[in-house]
């Protein structure tokens, strides 16, 4: 569990889509004092989203960082791919309401952002909104359980079915 009193440790990576915003944001989080660890990807030259998801999502999976934060284009196709890492709730958020209720209702602990939809100050404000915002927990933490108990029953199945090929 993280030290509330502490300000979280974030992973932060993108595509060249959102390359800029990253820029900008790991920016602001630094002078704000956050510990920042830079996935990339580190220039404006075509890459494949899904990789720059994997290292963040993966990273908060571990404990290593306590909140993600992604941007592409959208911030749909880092959105999708963070959410294939277990124990991963990633909202892609375009206004700063959204992104407090990410964390007040979902504990969304990836935020995905839009390169080619957000300028820089609105993305700022929805990072900061994401961050001070806390998880409400009461009724949202029964349906977080939901989630993750699906979450575990697909996992098992896979597992299952895996074992049983190896029988065949
Ligand atoms: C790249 O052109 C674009 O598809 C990507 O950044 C993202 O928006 C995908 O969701």
């Amino acid at each position: 569990m993280p030290d509330p009193t502490q300000k979280p440790r974030i992973a932060i990576g993108a595509d060249h889509a959102g390359f800029h915003l990253k820029e900008a944001v790991k920016r602001f989080l630094r002078e704000q004092g956050y510990e920042v660890q830079d996935v990339g990807t580190d220039s404006e030259a075509s890459v494949d989203y899904p990789d720059f998801a994997r290292l963040v999502a993966e990273k908060v999976a571990r404990g290593e960082a306590d909140l993600g934060l992604l941007a592409c284009g959208t911030g749909i196709g880092m959105a999708m791919t963070a959410n294939k890492v277990p124990g991963i709730r990633a909202a892609v958020a375009h206004d700063a309401f959204t992104a407090r209720l990410a964390r007040q209702h979902n504990n969304a602990n990836v935020l995905a952002l839009g390169g080619r939809v957000l300028d820089e100050p609105t993305a700022l404000a929805i990072v900061r909104e994401f961050l001070n915002a806390q998880f409400e927990g009461g009724r949202h933490q029964r349906r977080l359980e939901k989630i993750a108990a699906l979450e575990n029953t697909l996992q098992e199945t896979e597992q299952a079915a895996r074992s049983g090929n190896h029988g065949a």
